[in-house]
């Protein structure tokens, strides 16, 4: 097994105290919005962290949702450049990377996008924006470093998931508006 697939078992271990944590008020909406996803405690300690989340209305929340995809992005995006100036001597994992920041640029505008759309109520595009332009790219990445043969350092792993996860709980929750 791979390190990334080793995070990925042990991130949903901490749901109970998630759950304890999150504020009272609109409680249930977010229970609701979160629980058709993978992980719902990533979706719920994203909701939870944010100060707003209490009194939003559910496409609020989706876009909290895709703040806190925001900012896993711009940890990955650092997290590329600066795995590739380490393995710049090493041309395959140079080139790989060089992909990887490509897609997360790509993604970049992709959370643009969809936070636009999901102003604008056009869910639709909001959903293709996240899924080819915002979780496709990460996907691919995440892919094509596995089969190179470096360790990939566990954080980056960590963010990874995490990030996929927060974009699959995203989708989920527009899916139904
Ligand atoms: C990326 O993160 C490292 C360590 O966390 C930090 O030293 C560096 O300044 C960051 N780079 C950018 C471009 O934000
Ligand atoms: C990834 O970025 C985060 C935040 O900048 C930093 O804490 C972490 O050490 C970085 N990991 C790698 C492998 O660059």
């Amino acid at each position: 097994m791979d390190s990334c697939s080793i995070i990925a078992k042990l991130v949903p271990l901490t749901t109970l105290f998630t759950i304890l944590v999150i504020s009272r008020a609109n409680e249930e909406l977010m229970m609701q919005l979160c629980h058709n996803s993978h992980n719902p405690t990533m979706c719920l300690r994203c909701l939870s962290s944010d100060p707003t989340a209490p009194k939003a209305d559910q496409v609020e929340l989706a876009r909290i949702i895709l703040r806190c995809v925001n900012s896993h992005l711009i940890t990955l995006t650092n997290n590329t450049s600066t795995l590739a100036s380490k393995h710049r001597r090493d041309p395959k994992a140079a080139a790989a990377l060089k992909q990887c920041g490509l897609g997360y640029a790509t993604a970049k505008r992709g959370v643009g996008k969809a936070d636009a759309h999901l102003i604008a109520g056009d869910y639709d595009n909001a959903a293709y924006d996240v899924s080819m332009t915002v979780e496709a790219p990460s996907v691919s990445c995440r892919a094509s470093l596995v089969t190179l043969d470096f360790n990939l350092p566990s954080s980056f792993c960590y963010h990874t998931e995490v990030y996929l996860a927060l974009t699959q709980a995203l989708l989920r929750i527009i899916d139904r508006f």
